[in-house]
């Protein structure tokens, strides 16, 4: 069976294979901008969001932290991930990278930080990796994640490093399922976080036939079906939207359930092309 619907509750959180516990649903920030997160990280907090997403390389680093900074939680209410940038692969980079980040956020720790990209290119990812483990173990990350890696980049750092990361975000939504690499995480123990959900980029995903019969039969939102769908696959999800109302939109999805047809139609709609960069290519 490859939905976990009716097996799970879907907003309780995830364990990961390192033992963190990580929220299924969280608020995504690229092309947020500094001033903006401020305000739309806020919000996405006071709505109930338990999870946010940003990177280095979003330039919004700052406006996050203070957003988490005036949200009145407690710094360990909310889950924050980070991502290293590509030009700062290396053991010693890598581990700069990390304290500019915790500056920026002014946090002592991430709950998760990944490398953003395996840039094979460079041949570092073993040794960027091997850092973020050693700064687990210092308490200044809680877990160490990957992002955009393939099988072959997973099983380099395995083969030498004797562990799986507990995360790989990857381009996931509906017009590019990742089936095969989600069962293939699932044998390891990763989990599968998935960026671009609403599969935005290219064609109009939101107004598909799957997903439209599924917003009349639930009386739900193009969007809330879509990120339904992420969840029941067992995804972590991280859907971005800079108006309160979507924001708020996004996080309502725990009072229905897609049924196994919905959820084959709408798997029917892979299309088997990414609308990003292939991690392989070497062009990150
Ligand atoms: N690791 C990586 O390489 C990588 C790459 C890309 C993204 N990410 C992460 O994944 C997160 C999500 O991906 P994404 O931001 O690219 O795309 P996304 O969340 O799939 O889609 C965002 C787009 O959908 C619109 N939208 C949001 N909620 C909507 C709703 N309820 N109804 C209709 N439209 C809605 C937004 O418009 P408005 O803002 O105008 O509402 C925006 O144009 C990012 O923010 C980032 O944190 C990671």
């Amino acid at each position: 069976m490859d939905t976990i619907a009716g097996m799970t509750d879907l907003s309780a959180p995830i364990t990961l294979n390192d033992g963190v516990v990580m929220p299924r649903i969280g608020y995504g920030t690229y092309k947020v901008g500094d001033d903006e997160a401020r305000r739309t990280v806020e919000t996405a907090l006071e709505l109930g969001y338990r999870l946010v997403d940003t990177a280095e390389m979003y330039g919004n680093e700052t406006g996050v932290g203070r957003a988490v900074a005036n949200s009145g939680l407690a710094r360990g209410d909310v889950f924050l991930t980070s991502k290293l940038w590509n030009d700062h692969h290396g053991y010693h980079k890598a581990r700069a990278a990390l304290e500019s980040s915790l500056e920026r956020l002014g946090t002592d720790h991430l709950d998760l930080f990944m490398l953003h990209w395996p840039s094979p290119k460079q041949g570092l990812y073993v040794e960027t990796f091997q850092a973020l483990l050693e700064a687990k173990e210092e308490g200044l990350i809680r877990s160490a994640g990957v992002s955009n890696f393939l099988p072959e980049h997973l099983e380099q750092v395995h083969a030498e490093l004797g562990v799986w990361p507990s995360v790989n975000q990857v381009e996931l939504h509906p017009y590019f399922n990742q089936a095969e690499l989600r069962a293939w995480h699932a044998e390891r123990g990763i989990t599968t976080e998935s960026w671009g959900p609403l599969g935005q980029r290219t064609g109009s995903l939101l107004h598909e036939p799957a997903v439209v019969e599924a917003v009349t039969a639930h009386e739900k939102t193009a969007a809330q079906v879509v990120i339904r769908w992420h969840l029941q696959h067992g995804c972590v999800v991280i859907p971005k939207s800079s108006h309160a109302e979507r924001i708020a939109e996004n996080l309502a999805v725990f009072d229905f359930a897609l049924t196994d047809e919905e959820m084959a139609r709408i798997d029917a709609l892979d299309t088997g092309e990414r609308q990003g960069i292939d991690p392989g290519s070497g062009e990150r």
